[in-house]
């Protein structure tokens, strides 16, 4: 099957990561369903053959909703990049319920939902390829960073586990695990912050939207064939 007919969902695609996913699977051919909580989804791209879906991944109705429409829209889903994320940062003893709750909801439940919506679709296809986004926390660890690693971890699991239960049907399932990226994510964090992680990082800078688009786009075209159920890092050497 030809790259031109193939059909993604991108989750956490309005700005950052998720939409340098949705571009370059856009670019190379593919019908791209970009989704969002925000209304500047739709306006992102307005001009583009990418379709914008409002829909919060946190929520099992609307992430529903979100591939009956795809599925109804182009008839198939090839590719999933669970990228939509948040964090809550704090040490563990001031971290409250509701940061934990809303950093496991999102990041790890959020990929859980996706993957359980798409999969009879790509059991049926009897291909498929997902890709979710995890972290390099969720390897080694942050201080300040108890819920978010805990569901990158918790992406990791679950990324392995699913990746046996459909291989046979030749559903490819990874993970990618950026370091430091430039995003709205760590944007927040001041210059000589931003220079101490610079130095922990072997190649010297912080990481581009690209390097981890790059990635994603191998791991979910048909130039993978023979790999599943992996953490890839794009950080660096950060954590070697
Ligand atoms: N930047 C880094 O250094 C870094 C490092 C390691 C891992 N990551 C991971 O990479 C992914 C992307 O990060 P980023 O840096 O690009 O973050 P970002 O700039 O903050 O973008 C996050 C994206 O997720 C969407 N999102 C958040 N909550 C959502 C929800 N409940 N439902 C649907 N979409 C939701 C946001 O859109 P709305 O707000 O419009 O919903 C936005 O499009 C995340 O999973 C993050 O944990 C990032």
């Amino acid at each position: 099957m030809s790259q031109q007919a193939k059909t993604a969902v991108v989750t956490g695609a309005s700005r950052g990561i998720g939409k340098a996913i949705a571009m370059r699977l856009a670019q190379a051919g593919m019908n791209v369903a970009a989704c969002a909580r925000s209304e500047n989804l739709i306006t992102e791209y307005a001009h583009s053959r990418i379709m914008p879906v409002k829909a919060d991944v946190s929520d099992p109705t609307q992430v529903n909703e979100l591939v009956n429409r795809v599925v109804e829209r182009f008839g198939r889903i090839d590719v999933v990049v669970n990228n939509a994320g948040i964090t809550r940062d704090n040490l563990l003893m001031r971290m409250s319920d509701e940061d934990w709750e809303q950093v496991l909801q999102v990041n790890l439940t959020g990929t859980f939902y996706v993957c359980r919506a798409v999969i009879r679709q790509m059991l049926k296809q009897r291909s498929g390829r997902i890709v979710n986004i995890a972290s390099v926390v969720g390897v080694a660890g942050n201080p300040g960073q108890v819920n978010y690693s805990a569901a990158k971890a918790g992406i990791i699991g679950l990324t392995k586990s699913l990746a046996k239960e459909v291989a046979s049907r030749q559903i490819l399932v990874n993970a990618v695990a950026p370091g430091y990226i430039d995003t709205d994510m760590t944007r927040v964090m001041n210059e000589q912050q931003k220079q101490s992680i610079v130095n922990l990082i072997p190649l010297g800078r912080i990481g581009r939207v690209d390097d981890v688009a790059e990635l994603v786009y191998f791991l979910a075209s048909d130039a993978n064939q023979y790999i599943t159920g992996q953490v890839f890092h794009v950080d660096g050497g950060l954590v070697i």
